[in-house]
């Protein structure tokens, strides 16, 4: 009876043992995730990939909880959101901030409460991150976005001059003009032009915050005031692109043969209109490559890891 007894207690010992080692095998990490704005495509894409990137970098072992939250395009809303996660202690946070110049006060709050934190595609300015390794930037340079735009007209056969008159007449509609993305893809789309030797004339330059609608009202009311003195009309995205292509049909012209015209982002939808020459050309701005980038980095710090400040992505023309 007393072995049978020694017996029991023993697997009794061994069952718990390995029911405990079990338990402590399985380590679920908190990840806070917050965007800009939901109602983007691009960040659309990008959010998606984000999520099941990380999902599909589950192990038996590691899970991650991942909590994404919109930032309504709202500092305040985004500012409460990181207060929030702070709270509720999460391992990591990936940060789409509605404005760059908030970057220093939400570093500091994140940085002071210990937490990793991964800052993606709203480029934040360098005294930010210096010396940091628990804090890091994902994301493309946007100078070169701007400049394979330009490049594009560049290449040409009549550089985009389609009147003949020396000078390529542009509008300008761009993204919020507080983000990096916007000013160094205005600035730097007609910086190619002008390295080229080419003359320039902007009939217009407005903000249209990275949306179709206003990207089509804006090329609307130019079309009709400056009617065909237009040639190529500039878009710092696809989505206010995808406005721009309904304006213009409608006002009967013709991109690739009256007109051109540009975005960034390689939205499905523009690849295959650029394919189909309704539209002249867009950048890749690869989600996949900086949402994994930013997954890793998130990965990384979570592993104890120490950080670089920048992770870059490329874009790639697409014409
Ligand atoms: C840019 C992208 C835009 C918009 C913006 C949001 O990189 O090209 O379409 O998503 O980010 O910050």
């Amino acid at each position: 009876m007393k072995k049978v007894l020694a017996i029991v207690l023993a697997l009794v010992m061994i069952f718990s043992f390995a029911a405990c080692g079990k338990k402590d095998e399985t380590k679920t990490y908190k990840v806070g995730v917050s965007i800009y704005q939901f109602d983007d495509n691009f960040m659309t894409l990008y959010r998606n990939e984000l999520e099941s990137y990380m999902k599909s970098l589950e192990t038996d072992s590691v899970k991650y909880d991942i909590t994404i939250v919109d930032g309504k395009n709202d500092m305040a809303t985004q500012s409460e959101q990181i207060d929030t996660f702070i709270t509720q202690n999460v391992d990591v946070i990936i940060l789409n901030l509605v404005q760059t110049s908030s970057a220093e006060a939400l570093v500091k709050k994140v940085v002071d409460a210990g937490i990793p934190l991964i800052l993606i595609n709203r480029e934040p300015a360098a005294e930010n991150m210096t010396n940091n390794p628990t804090v890091c930037y994902v994301g493309a340079d946007a100078r070169q976005s701007g400049t394979y735009q330009g490049e594009i007209v560049v290449g040409l056969d009549n550089h985009g001059d389609v009147n003949g008159d020396g000078t390529v007449s542009y509008i300008m509609i761009e993204g919020d003009p507080e983000n990096t993305d916007a000013q160094y893809r205005t600035e730097y789309s007609i910086k190619a032009l002008t390295d080229a030797g080419i003359k320039v004339e902007c009939l217009t330059d407005q903000v249209g915050n990275w949306k179709q609608e206003k990207g089509e009202e804006i090329t609307a009311s130019a079309l009709a005031q400056y009617g065909e003195k237009i040639e190529v009309v500039f878009c710092n995205n696809d989505a206010m692109a995808l406005g721009a292509a309904a304006a213009i049909s409608a006002a009967g012209r013709t991109v690739g043969k009256d007109i051109y015209l540009l975005g960034v982002d390689a939205l499905q939808e523009c690849q295959d209109m650029v394919k189909a020459g309704t539209m002249t050309g867009t950048v890749l701005n690869d989600h996949v490559g900086q949402s994994h980038k930013a997954v890793d980095a998130a990965i990384k710090a979570l592993n104890g890891e120490a950080l670089d400040n920048w992770y870059w992505v490329d874009y790639v023309k697409i014409q």
